[in-house]
């Protein structure tokens, strides 16, 4: 690949989502192959203090950039946790080879600048049963499970992430660090500016709580949130590291083929980042399967992307 290829590649790959808009991945290029390492530095230690959504983040990223190769023509040969590339390391991908895309590669390639997170209401149009199945081997091809929530398990659900949120907020440390990362001035390349927080939450609604308004954007008069947006768990069969990074590149498979089929999304992380309520939600789900990610999915209006780090800062010498 040319480095202006390879820097497409890297621009693809850095626009996957991550907590806060923190971006904590870096990446390495080598002859022979592209590493993938997080940055210690862009963990959030009050909402993430295991670094579980930090490998969510990087995984979303690595399957941005296994999309580009392939829509470049080249097979991603892909090794998670590598021992010997530094504690840092996620991933290591190497060529496979050539291949020519499939159209849904190129569909789902295509659909990567246009995914942002949607917090404003939804449409109250409901998600069609092709689109759900879709989502659904989306996730399955990731080795990971999606949970569609079902109208039964709704109240309890919509109860734990309420508990959640007022655990968060009652953390004077959760509250500084969610502070420190929005609300910044509008030439900033990090965190998630007003301009994409969706409306003020209010006590009415039912699943969309975090403030990123920072204090600043009002709430419009009339909104109101659909009555059912689909909800989905996305799961994993362990719990570990690498299911983590299978988790960040499923739910990125999941949002992006929502995305080329003309719906939204956004995630709500509080229910999961508090470990009784994430207990409770795994408990609800059959005890079996590991809650990664909720979210929450519909059709939408338009949105605001959230802004991106330059290249150079992504790049490991
Ligand atoms: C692990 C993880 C957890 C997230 N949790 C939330 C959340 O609880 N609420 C929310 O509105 N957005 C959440 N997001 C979305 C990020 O805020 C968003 O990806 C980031 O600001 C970049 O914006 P974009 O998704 O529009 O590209 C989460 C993203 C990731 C990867």
């Amino acid at each position: 690949m040319t480095p202006a290829e390879i820097e497409q590649v890297i621009r693809r790959a850095g626009l996957a989502p991550s907590l806060h808009n923190t971006q904590p991945w870096r990446f390495r290029i080598l002859p022979q192959m592209i590493e993938l390492h997080y940055d210690p530095a862009r963990r959030l230690p009050v909402a993430d203090p295991a670094g579980r959504e930090l490998r969510l983040a990087c995984g979303a990223a690595l399957f941005n950039l296994r999309l580009a190769l392939e829509s470049a023509g080249i097979r991603p040969n892909v090794a998670l946790l590598p021992h010997l590339a530094g504690p840092t390391a996620l991933a290591e991908i190497r060529s496979g080879g050539h291949a020519a895309p499939r159209p849904e590669t190129l569909r789902l390639h295509a659909a990567i600048p246009q995914r942002h997170s949607h917090r404003a209401p939804f449409r109250n149009v409901p998600v069609p049963t092709t689109e759900r199945n879709d989502m659904l081997l989306a996730a399955q091809a990731e080795q990971c499970w999606l949970h569609l929530v079902t109208p039964g398990e709704l109240g309890t659900l919509e109860g734990l992430v309420h508990r959640a949120h007022r655990v968060q907020e009652a953390d004077s440390r959760f509250r500084a660090e969610l502070a420190a990362w929005t609300g910044r001035p509008g030439d900033a390349l990090e965190g998630v500016p007003t301009s994409a927080a969706g409306p003020r939450p209010g006590p009415q609604d039912q699943w969309v709580h975090r403030d990123f308004s920072a204090g600043v954007s009002p709430r419009p008069e009339g909104v109101e949130y659909e009555s059912h947006p689909l909800l989905v768990v996305l799961c994993t069969h362990q719990e570990s590291p690498y299911a983590e990074l299978q988790a960040g590149q499923a739910v990125q498979n999941v949002w992006l083929t929502a995305t080329a089929r003309g719906l939204a999304a956004s995630m709500i992380s509080e229910v999961i980042e508090v470990r009784d309520t994430r207990d409770e939600l795994r408990h609800l789900l059959g005890g079996t399967l590991h809650p990664q990610a909720l979210l929450r999915i519909g059709y939408g209006g338009p949105t605001v992307p959230a802004p991106r780090r330059a290249i150079d800062d992504l790049i490991l010498e």
